[in-house]
């Protein structure tokens, strides 16, 4: 059985100092031993956040990570930056960072190969427009997305990989995809990963939805079988992520 993985994506919100008052208040909330809970913070709220939550079952991640080592990158966080200070998880591919910061499918990759050759989980995103999802395209364009975040990487990197799918026309729209919408995707990606890899690997990979989620529609979508989680935007800043979190 997956275990579920329940990430916040605080995107480019909370000071660092209101990033601890934010933390001690849902501390309480999303108590649950059940699921892994990961906060991912801007870059400058990564160590306070580290702090705030020691001794508790948060994780901290990052939005963002560069694929070289080091050097003349002027702005960019290296992978090594990451690990040094105990960052677990990055999210990769974000579909705010393709649309304003020229992302693309290959910097992706890179970017994922990096973050394993450190340790890193990647949180892998992905997600259809409304357009594409209008012209009949969506699983095509998600399999392309999936096919090519994921040259190179073995099976057993794959293994510990978490994939988001959040559907661009959802996030921050509060229009989130019904339950069976969501479902077929995350279903076609786990597919696409069984083809790219094997069985075992498909079945171990987690899979998350992202995009409006809140807490009124996390425990239909949560619950379905190829759904292992989340990846909230809005609501994670609130003390509804707690209910998120505890969606059972
Ligand atoms: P919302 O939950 O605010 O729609 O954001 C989703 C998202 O982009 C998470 O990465």
């Amino acid at each position: 059985m997956r275990r579920k993985i329940i990430a916040g994506n605080w995107k480019m919100n909370k000071t660092p100092s209101e990033t601890v008052k934010l933390i001690e208040e849902l501390k309480p909330l999303v108590k649950n031993d059940e699921v892994d809970v990961v906060f991912c913070v801007p870059a400058v709220s990564l160590i306070p956040a580290l702090e705030a939550v020691k001794g508790t079952n948060i994780e901290i991640g990052a939005e963002n990570m560069f694929y070289e080592e080091s050097g003349a990158y002027t702005g960019e966080i290296a992978p090594n930056m990451l690990t040094d200070i105990g960052v677990k998880y990055v999210i990769i591919g974000h579909s705010e960072r393709r649309e304003y910061f020229a992302e693309t499918d290959e910097t992706v990759n890179k970017k994922v190969l990096k973050a394993f050759e450190h340790g890193i989980t990647p949180i892998i995103c992905c997600g259809e427009s409304l357009t594409q999802r209008e012209q009949g395209i969506t699983i095509d364009w998600i399999r392309m997305q999936i096919k090519i975040a994921f040259l190179n990487v073995t099976a057993e990197q794959a293994k510990k990989a978490v994939i988001a799918y959040e559907p661009i026309w959802a996030i921050g729209t509060g229009k989130v995809a019904t339950t069976e919408q969501a479902e077929e995707v995350c279903a076609a990606i786990r597919t696409c990963i069984g083809e790219l890899y094997d069985a075992a690997t498909a079945e171990a990979i987690r899979i998350q939805y992202g995009g409006s989620v809140s807490a009124a529609s996390a425990p239909e979508l949560f619950t379905q079988a190829n759904i292992d989680g989340g990846l909230v935007g809005g609501a994670s800043l609130k003390p509804d992520f707690g209910k998120i979190v505890n969606y059972k």
